[in-house]
């Protein structure tokens, strides 16, 4: 797999790439690479945004200079990407970012990030060269670099190899295998700490009750989860 960044701030993954679970996807194959949209700019000093078409506050990303990066990373008129590749503009509006999301976008053979900075993205370039844009959640951060690490950290994790163990991504909260529900509580030793006790069927040995009382807790709170959505 290959993901490629677009950003005014690659130096932000260099942190990123050099945690664990990253290095593992990385030395198994998947390519992580960063593009400055500065470095590409047709504008003279550097330029990348400028002040929004009828007026308000802060700047915008250029659709000219991030037509140029596009245009210099892959080599075609970058209206072609989107059927080529997934081409993802992040944005805070976005198709929010869920585990269903994670696994459609593990699958993919190539992923291009776009991140915004300032007030965002002249439209256009979500228009003519995205292929959607996803969000991590309904706030607003500074800029997409931070969406970008939560969408791939999300994503390589799912990878085969990417975790110390296996079952550690196959049983997660939201997953196929919890029927998309939370995950549920795990205690470790001691085993009472403070009178507070492990609950007692986690210590019986067994399997059947225990399997029964974790579906049973994910359930809970799943439950409780769709009365706080709900809110
Ligand atoms: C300050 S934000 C722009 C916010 C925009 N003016 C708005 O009100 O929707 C700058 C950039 O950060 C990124 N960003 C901010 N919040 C995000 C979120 N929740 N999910 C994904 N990307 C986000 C986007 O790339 C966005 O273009």
């Amino acid at each position: 797999m290959e993901i490629d960044v677009f950003t005014l701030f690659p130096e932000w993954f260099a942190w990123f790439t050099a945690q664990r679970h990253v290095g593992n996807a990385l030395a198994d194959g998947v390519r992580l690479a960063c593009v400055n949209y500065r470095e590409h700019t047709p504008l003279s000093a550097g330029q990348v945004d400028d002040t929004p078409f009828g007026g308000g506050a802060g700047m915008l990303l250029r659709v000219d200079v991030v037509e140029s990066a596009l245009r210099a990373r892959y080599g075609v008129d970058p209206v072609e990407l989107p059927r080529r590749r997934r081409v993802i503009a992040l944005a805070p509006s976005g198709r929010l970012l869920d585990d269903a999301l994670v696994d459609e976008l593990a699958g993919e053979g190539a992923l291009t990030l776009l991140c915004g900075r300032y007030e965002g993205f002249d439209e256009r370039i979500v228009e003519h060269f995205a292929s959607e844009e996803v969000s991590i959640g309904r706030y607003v951060l500074s800029g997409g670099e931070l969406a970008a690490m939560v969408l791939c950290d999300a994503l390589l994790r799912k990878r085969p190899g990417a975790l110390g163990d296996e079952r550690s991504s196959a049983e997660e909260s939201f997953s196929a295998s919890l029927g998309g529900d939370p995950e549920y509580p795990h205690y470790t030793r001691p085993a009472e700490h403070r009178g507070w006790r492990v609950p007692e069927v986690l210590l019986s040995g067994h399997h059947e009750r225990i399997a029964q009382w974790r579906r049973e807790r994910s359930r809970e709170r799943a439950e409780r989860l769709r009365g706080s959505v709900g809110r």
